[in-house]
């Protein structure tokens, strides 16, 4: 049977309540954990970075968070969770660069289930590894939110690392396991983490490896990467960052003719999806004024690396899913 949130527990709408959520969580995970050391996948996603920023405040170093980079991460993500959780928080991170593993391992593989398969199976064999060259782990932390236990499908599969082989089955650190998601964002906030960081956007698991369409491949992920940096910089700038729900750019495996330089040239094209939802099971598009779609095409065909058109998706879901695969 799923755990249920406590009834007298009451909603964190406010610093206030985040602060005495914060104190009492402090407490009983020095309570659980005594001096033993504490193990997290960090990916930066809102929930590992709120338990993380937690854990660090409890229990300082004794928490090793280990961030692993796949390679398919948006632009600056995994240098923001180096400068924020390194730099700032002073924490034991262990950085993990296992790009070229993950992007070998996916090499010629198109079908989207497979691709996730192998993200997801190769994430956890890259954490057992560093797991396993540690000593004295007792605990694992996770991000696991109130949502993830009521939705017998979470979407989160990848932050929870229940892979893990029988040897390796630690004890569960779950503080933030009966908050709701605006709950999460809100006691990240009162504990300092980066504005950027508590209210992004969703983003998934297996993240640009299911925008980059098809087989992937370095120079269309690097294209999907750069598009999608350059859309969530002009939506910033154009006040719609926390106003639409989910924006970013697809890359199909598809060349079109176009002209370059007077030369024809065959180049991909990118695809802008911005969808507005309240549960991700059904969605409408933003409908993004014409001049501000007309200028981030004409920093995408001029910025980014063998992208000639730029389209954009005007399907709700149904019949669209908001990924493209
Ligand atoms: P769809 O494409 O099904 O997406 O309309 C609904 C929401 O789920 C996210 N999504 C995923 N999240 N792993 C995740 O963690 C996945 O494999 C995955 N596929 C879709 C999607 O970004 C949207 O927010």
């Amino acid at each position: 049977m799923a755990e249920k949130r406590p009834e007298s527990m009451q909603r964190i709408v406010n610093f206030d309540l985040a602060n005495a959520f914060i104190d009492e969580q402090v407490a009983l995970i020095r309570k659980q954990v005594g001096n033993k050391k504490v193990l997290l996948a960090l990916s930066g996603g809102v929930d590992s970075s709120v338990v993380a920023a937690l854990l660090i405040k409890a229990i300082g170093k004794q928490l090793v968070s280990v961030h692993v980079n796949h390679g398919l991460l948006r632009k600056g993500e995994p240098e923001q969770v180096v400068e924020v959780f390194r730099n700032q928080l002073d924490a034991n991170l262990i950085y993990v660069d296992a790009v070229d593993r993950f992007l070998n391992k996916l090499d010629g593989v198109s079908d989207p289930e497979t691709k996730r398969k192998i993200i997801g199976g190769e994430f956890i064999k890259v954490f057992e590894e560093e797991a396993r060259k540690l000593d004295d782990i007792e605990f694992l932390a996770q991000g696991t939110i109130y949502p993830d236990i009521i939705e017998s499908k979470g979407v989160k599969a990848h932050h929870n690392v229940g892979g893990l082989p029988e040897d390796l089955k630690f004890e569960l650190v779950e503080p933030l396991k009966f908050l709701y998601k605006d709950e999460v964002r809100v006691v990240g906030d009162a504990l300092g983490l980066p504005h950027g960081m508590v209210y992004r956007q969703p983003f998934p698991g297996p993240g640009l490896g299911v925008r980059c369409l098809g087989a992937i491949t370095r120079d269309r992920l690097e294209a999907v990467r750069e598009s999608d940096a350059i859309l969530r910089e002009e939506f910033a700038k154009n006040g719609l960052e926390g106003k639409v729900w989910q924006y970013f750019t697809a890359i199909p495996d598809l060349k079109s003719v176009g002209v370059r330089n007077d030369m024809r040239a065959d180049e991909w094209c990118v695809i802008i999806r911005a969808v507005n939802t309240s549960d991700a099971m059904s969605a409408t598009i933003e409908p993004i004024d014409y001049s501000l779609l007309n200028h981030i095409t004409q920093r995408i065909v001029t910025e980014v690396k063998g992208v000639n058109r730029v389209l954009y998706d005007l399907t709700p879901k149904p019949t669209g899913t908001i990924e493209w695969e």
